[in-house]
């Protein structure tokens, strides 16, 4: 495999800024800066009361979430590899004056870049999807959790990920559900935000963790899985044939049976 690692960080350092300028207005920047609380709506009504509890986000992109959960009164620390979404982190925290702790590094070496314990590890859209070994994430995860801290975890559903949307417009097995440690190499020319700028560092490098490989990696490193939700809207449109579903959530159309789009989970570590 080429250096997967580079391949992604090139990419996604070029994505921050057509990210924080977009004019599609799929973050919500406007409405953040407004200070509104865009957390989603399945996240929301999901992590509970954070006021008061330190929060690692994994993958913070640049800070949106990060932010929101210490708007909310959490003691929150956002962590990605990009040195672009890091430094677009710290700039939105100066503006909004909402004070976050945000480093810069790859998951697998966070243990090594960042101290202490926390309450609450924050996964959301999009994140596992980089990762090649999602046992070692588990660990990752665990090693940062406090006695009773617990992981909310919210992602594409993978059996969602192995589909494509034909030239029909059928939902097709496109890509192997079990597909093992090899990547699947994706050349894309422009990011999900709707944004018509195209992008130089087009190909990257993803994997598709089944269901069953997340859950047992968590509870291999010890966490208790409290609840597994599946839902039927996600946070970006999916498939072209995708409908809105309000509050930036997106759903298939009617006419098409319904499948899980994403999932949620809690887990626990031991008090
Ligand atoms: C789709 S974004 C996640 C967005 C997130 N839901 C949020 O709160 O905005 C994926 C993020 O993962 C980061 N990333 C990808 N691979 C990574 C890795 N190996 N280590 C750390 N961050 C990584 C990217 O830089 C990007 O910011």
């Amino acid at each position: 495999m080429e250096d997967y690692l580079e391949f992604n960080r090139r990419r996604w350092d070029e994505s921050v800024g057509i990210h924080v300028n977009s004019e599609t207005g799929f973050y919500r920047l406007a409405e953040f800066r407004a200070g509104e609380d865009i957390l989603g709506p399945i996240e929301s009504s999901e992590i509970g009361d954070v006021a008061g509890k330190r929060a690692l986000h994994l993958q913070c992109h640049f800070g949106l979430d990060t932010l929101c959960l210490a708007r909310r009164g959490a003691h929150a620390t956002g962590y990605d590899f990009s040195s672009e979404a890091i430094a677009a982190a710290r700039a939105l925290s100066d503006e909004t004056g909402i004070a976050a702790t945000f480093v810069e590094g790859d998951v697998y070496t966070a243990p090594s870049r960042i101290d202490g314990a926390f309450d609450m590890v924050y996964v959301t859209w999009g994140a596992i999807n980089w990762l090649p070994d999602i046992v070692r994430w588990a660990e990752v995860v665990a090693h940062f959790l406090a006695p009773g801290g617990m992981l909310y975890l919210l992602e594409s559903h993978p059996a969602a990920l192995a589909l494509d949307q034909d030239e029909a417009g059928r939902l097709v097995p496109s890509f192997p559900y079990f597909h093992g440690s090899e990547p699947i190499i994706m050349e894309e020319t422009e990011t999900y935000t709707g944004d018509t700028v195209k992008l130089t560092n087009a190909k990257s490098y993803e994997w598709i963790h089944p269901l069953s490989a997340i859950i047992n990696g968590l509870v291999g490193a010890g966490l208790t899985i409290d609840f597994l939700n599946e839902h039927s809207r996600i946070a970006w449109p999916m498939f072209p044939c995708m409908v809105e579903a309000g509050r930036g959530m997106y759903e298939l159309p009617p006419e098409v049976p319904s499948l899980p789009l994403a999932f949620s989970l809690k887990a626990s570590f031991p008090s």
